[in-house]
Parts: C-alpha cells; sequence; structure tokens
C-alpha cells in the first residue's frame, strides 16, 4: 500500500529490534562484528555488499535517516554526511577532475562560494558565476569541459528562485550534472528530483533538525551517482555520526507540520510588514512581488521559514535592529523553532567590501528572519518594538 511522504516521515524506521522498543533504536557503534573469520574476509573483498562494516561506511540509523529523506525527495538513495558543507565538499570532489568547469549561482552559501573560488581553482577546476535572475545567461557559460551546475534555490540569504526544470532541461541538452542544494526549502516543501534535477543536497543542520541541535548533511539522488559519493565519503571520512542521525531521523517525524506552520508564521510576518515606514522591501517567495513569485508558486508547496527585509538606515540601522531585539535570537544559525534574526552586513559578511556583498545579494540594511514556530504575534510585538529603534 502506498503511502503519503507525511507518512513516511514517520513511519519509515529501522526493523524493530528483540527489545520491541517503539522509538527507533540508536546503533551508537563504531563497528560491527562477523560470525566467521571468512564472512569478516568476504565483507572487506566486495565493498558493495550490504553489509555494516564500520561506522564510517555504514550505520544501521544513518541508514534510516537516508532512507527516509530519498523517500520524501522521491530519490533511488542517498548517503550521509557529518554537515552540510561536507555533503557539498564530497560532490564537488567526486564528480568533478582536474581541468573540468563548474557553473553556479552567486548567490550561494558563504562557505560553498569559498570552495568554488579558493579551493577549487587550487586543483585546476574553474569556476564560472550567473545570475540567479539572469537564468538567460547560463547557456553561455557552459564550455567543452562544464561538468557541474550548482544551485541554491531559494538562496541563502537572497531568497532567490530559480526554475529548476527549465535549468534541468538545459543541463541534460548539455550532459552537465545538476545539482541543486534544498536546505531553505525541505523536501517537505520542495522535490528537485522531480523536476529533473540530479542530485539534491542539504545541511540537514537546518529546517530537517529544526532545533538548532546537532549538524548533519545528505546527498539524494540515482543509485549510480550516490553509489560513487558513498565510495569517495566512505573512503575520504566524511560520515554522518549515528547519534545526530538518529535526532534528525526523529527530527523527520515533524517536518511537513513545522514547514507548514514555519511557512505561515513568515507569510503572516511578510504580508504584515510590507508596508511599514522604516523599509525598503521585504521578500518572500510567496509575497506576490517576488521577482519570481510564480516559479516559487510551481515549484514550492509554500514560501518557506525564511523572510528577509531591508532597513532603510543601512549598515547602522541593521546593528541597531539587532541590539533591539528582545526574543529573536541573535546568531548565524537558521530553521529554529526559535526564530532568528541576523545582519549579514555587518556580521557574517562584515569582511567583505560593499561590492562584494552587493555581487552575492547582501545589501546594507539587509536582515534575514529564520521564523520560529512561536505565536506570530509575539515574532512581529519583537521585530516591530526593535524596527522602532533601527
Ligand atoms: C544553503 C546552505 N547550504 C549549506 C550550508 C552548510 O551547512 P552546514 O553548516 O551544515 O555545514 C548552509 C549553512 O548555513 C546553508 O545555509
Amino acid at each position: 500500500m502506498s503511502q503519503h511522504p507525511e507518512t513516511k516521515a514517520i513511519r519509515l524506521q529501522t526493523e524493530q529490534t528483540d527489545q520491541k522498543e517503539h522509538a527507533t533504536p540508536l546503533f551508537l557503534t563504531s563497528s560491527f562484528t562477523y560470525d566467521s573469520a571468512e564472512e569478516m574476509g568476504a565483507a572487506f573483498a566486495d565493498d558493495t555488499l550490504d553489509i555494516n562494516i564500520y561506522s564510517r561506511f555504514s550505520n544501521p540509523t544513518v541508514d534510516e535517516f537516508i532512507n527516509k529523506v530519498a523517500a520524501l525527495e522521491g530519490a533511488e538513495d542517498g548517503v550521509a554526511t557529518g554537515t552540510g558543507m561536507a555533503a557539498i565538499f564530497s560532490t564537488f570532489m567526486t564528480f568533478l577532475n582536474q581541468g573540468d568547469h563548474i557553473i553556479s549561482a552567486s548567490a550561494v552559501f558563504g562557505s560553498t562560494h569559498t570552495i568554488l573560488t579558493k579551493y577549487l581553482p587550487k586543483w585546476g577546476i574553474s569556476y564560472s558565476y550567473f545570475d540567479m535572475n539572469k537564468p538567460e545567461s547560463i547557456e553561455k557559460l557552459i564550455k567543452p569541459n562544464t561538468k557541474l551546475l550548482y544551485v541554491e534555490t531559494p538562496s541563502n540569504p537572497g531568497l532567490d528562485i530559480i526554475d529548476i526544470e527549465s535549468v534541468a532541461s538545459l543541463c541534460k541538452k548539455h550532459n552537465i550534472l545538476f545539482v541543486v542544494d534544498n536546505c531553505f526549502a525541505t523536501p517537505a516543501v520542495q522535490q528537485p528530483l522531480q523536476y529533473g534535477a540530479d542530485l539534491v543536497l542539504h545541511s540537514a543542520t537546518k529546517f530537517i533538525d529544526g532545533q538548532g541541535r546537532v549538524l548533519g548533511g545528505i546527498v539524494v539522488g540515482k543509485k549510480e551517482l550516490i553509489k560513487q559519493l558513498y565510495l569517495f565519503i566512505r573512503n575520504t571520512g566524511p560520515s554522518m555520526s549515528p547519534f545526530n542521525a538518529w535526532v534528525l531521523s526523529k527530527s523527520l517525524e515533524t517536518l511537513f507540520i513545522r514547514m507548514e506552520k514555519h511557512a505561515a508564521n513568515a507569510l503572516y510576518l511578510a504580508k504584515t510588514l510590507q508596508e511599514h515606514k522604516k523599509l525598503s522591501w521585504v521578500k518572500y517567495p510567496f509575497l506576490p512581488d517576488h521577482p519570481q513569485f510564480e516559479i516559487a508558486k510551481k515549484q514550492m508547496t509554500n514560501g518557506g521559514g525564511i523572510l528577509t527585509f531591508e532597513i532603510k538606515g543601512g549598515v547602522e540601522g541593521g546593528r541597531n535592529f539587532l541590539n533591539a531585539l528582545k526574543m529573536l535570537s541573535m546568531t548565524n544559525n537558521l530553521g529554529d523553532s526559535r526564530s532568528i534574526a541576523s545582519h549579514p552586513a555587518s556580521t557574517t559578511h562584515s569582511k567583505l567590501t560593499e561590492e562584494e556583498r552587493a555581487a552575492v545579494g547582501i545589501t546594507p540594511g539587509l536582515i534575514r528572519i529564520s521564523v520560529g514556530l512561536e505565536h506570530p504575534e509575539d515574532i512581529l510585538n519583537d521585530i516591530l518594538q526593535a524596527l522602532e529603534k533601527s
């Protein structure tokens, strides 16, 4: 009997042990044992065997987390990593060779930008950036050695959105691997594989955890691609800890209901703040004046839990806003049940020049709100009183 994704997120679970536990068990073990020397020999002779050897390679609790995310994303298989960055870096290292070229949206998470611009060139891998608001510019960037195209949609922190289906068909035409970071939407809101992406990855640290406790990453897609990634991860070691997998797998049970509430709260705030006199604009994927509203409606079931706005007072105004907050947390994480405010220009991105910030969509007074699960009026009231002081 086929089940809805909401049910799979709750019911897909490691087979019950003899202890008859109800909640999923945690296999907090580094290695696994064998019944004979022959069995152990066979396990090492063939690295495609479906057998647990060592938790850097595989672990039942980690497998449960992978199976759930793969089911929600509509993927054949997946592989989990210790962090989102490990998922991104492992993907690049597995599928790119010396002399290859990668095309990426310029609006990507800061550490992804660092990998693309600082580390990949060290190994002879070049990159080209395109503007998420000008997808028509992508085709001109394609070279004979272009192997991979990378986007975040919605992007962090600019909330730019790209038509996954149209980028996927361009990638198919040119035989390019299309990788989507689906961290902001989560599989509860958007499934990029359905629209033709080859691989989907996540920082599970964000909405998948949902309570700011553990770090994690995951990549899902076709079996043949995941097998290559798995071998890279198994041998180089950025594997997910079983404990983190247990936390994340339990979190998936509430992912759909949380994302609905994050999005409802975010839409309420976005609509209410839209006309505020201290703001030059408010951006949220499901606001009709979002530049890619129609695309967002097509590929996302709701607008997600992140909104941004621009304080008219610039960098100083943004700093004053953060300092005036009474309830919202001042931290760089996102995707938590607790609402979080960040001001990239005076904090995470303060080392960049204004031009460099502008190139990745960070304007001087940009505030990113990761909208939590508190009562929306309480979140709004804190933002309103802080805006008065900004
Ligand atoms: C869109 C996106 N991708 C990747 C990452 C990196 O994830 P992690 O911090 O789990 O390594 C982040 C972290 O903020 C992110 O926002």
